[in-house]
């Protein structure tokens, strides 16, 4: 085994910084010196629901190869590489043979908290310094692209970029996000570099000026029925990125007739009342992470239209701190860890 150091909850949700052990390279890994790690949403919700197990969150990083196993093609010690929310699929069930990996009908595994295909062993994600992932699931980095910006765009980037695509968003197409976090800001900066006209709704009225600069035309309040009502039936796309359960009618109420409501924010039971999809025979959709084929051409289109995450870079030793600021929404739009410290 080799032994880094990253920051791990044990029987509470503190994270504190501990020596971590990672696997001798097999012959497809590469060992990734991991230098920025973004703190999603997804990392609060695994922290608190946890039955007490050790966890090492992180699943959207950006750093450096190190070393590279024999049998490695596509990377060489020096290059640099992003690492996303899934680290192995089964490769051969037909989502894996249609480039949806994230799909996988054996389940991909999770860059943390997942199982490896190979040992059994519980994956640690990525606060921490190194990291050794199957060359497959390393993204090469382009060369234009901020690390630091551009390690959200491996989570929830994909997330967002995965439906806006397959719902073929672009020129003429009115898209709405709702919930302007980590995820919605991403999906703001895609539907509008796709040339959608792009509409934000959030009950923080104070986002307006941002949304505006992230390129979006108007900002609607969730809270105000006056301007929901006047928005209703507008929207050929609604990209759902709210964080914790709703009731989906009020945003179901906004989608154009035959158009979508793509919820990949709260994931868990919903109850939908059939009306709101009958009348206007809405759909409604989900989507989340995204094969390996698309990671990639979302990351060469970020480095064509120069988009990455707005981030407040912080020093991994912080990583409790951002979390805590991250569940009172207290971010624009998302926190990065700079793990040189734990060097
Ligand atoms: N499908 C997937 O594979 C996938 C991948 C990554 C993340 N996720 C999930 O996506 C969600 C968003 O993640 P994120 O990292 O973007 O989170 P985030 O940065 O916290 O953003 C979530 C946004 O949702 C809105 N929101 C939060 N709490 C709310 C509440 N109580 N009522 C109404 N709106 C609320 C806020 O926007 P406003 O202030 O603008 O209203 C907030 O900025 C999380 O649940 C996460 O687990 C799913
Ligand atoms: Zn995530
Ligand atoms: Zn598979």
């Amino acid at each position: 085994m080799r032994t880094t150091v990253g920051w791990r909850a044990d029987a509470g949700d503190t994270l504190r910084r501990v020596p971590l052990e990672r696997r001798d390279l097999r012959a497809d890994d590469v060992a990734v010196r991991v230098d920025y790690c973004g703190v999603c949403h997804t990392d609060l919700h695994a922290l608190h629901g946890r039955d007490g197990r050790p966890l090492v969150p992180g699943h959207e990083f950006t750093g450096v190869v190190t070393e590279v196993g024999p049998g490695v093609t596509r990377f060489a010690a020096g290059d640099a590489v992003a690492v996303g929310n899934i680290v192995d699929s089964c490769g051969v069930c037909r989502m894996c043979l249609l480039g949806q990996e994230n799909f996988c009908y054996e389940f991909p595994t999770l860059t943390y908290d997942g199982t490896d295909r190979h040992d059994g062993s519980t994956t640690l994600g990525g606060y921490s310094r190194e990291y050794v992932v199957r060359e497959g699931f390393a993204y090469p980095l382009p060369s234009g692209l901020d690390p630091a910006a551009a390690a959200p765009l491996l989570c929830a980037g994909i997330t967002v970029w995965e439906p806006l695509r397959a719902l073929g968003v672009g020129p003429g197409t009115r898209v709405a996000v709702a919930g302007l976090g980590g995820l919605g800001h991403l999906a703001v900066k895609f539907a509008v570099a796709l040339g959608a006209e792009t509409t934000v709704v959030s009950r923080t009225p104070d986002k307006a000026e941002d949304a505006r600069r992230l390129g979006a035309h108007d900002l609607l309040v969730s809270t105000d029925e006056g301007q929901l009502a006047a928005a209703r039936d507008r929207f050929d796309v609604l990209i759902d990125t709210i964080a914790v359960e709703h009731d989906l009618g009020p945003y179901l109420r906004l989608v154009a007739m035959d158009g979508t409501l793509s919820q990949v924010g709260y994931l868990g039971g919903i109850a939908v009342e059939t009306m709101s999809l009958l009348a206007g025979r809405k759909k409604l959709s989900s989507a989340g992470s995204g094969g390996r084929a698309e990671t990639a051409a979302m990351l060469e289109f970020c480095a064509e239209h120069g988009v990455t995450a707005d981030i407040e870079l912080v020093p991994s030793s912080k990583v409790n701190e951002a979390l805590e600021r991250l569940s009172r929404n207290d971010v624009r739009y998302r926190f990065v860890l700079d793990l040189s410290d734990l060097s």
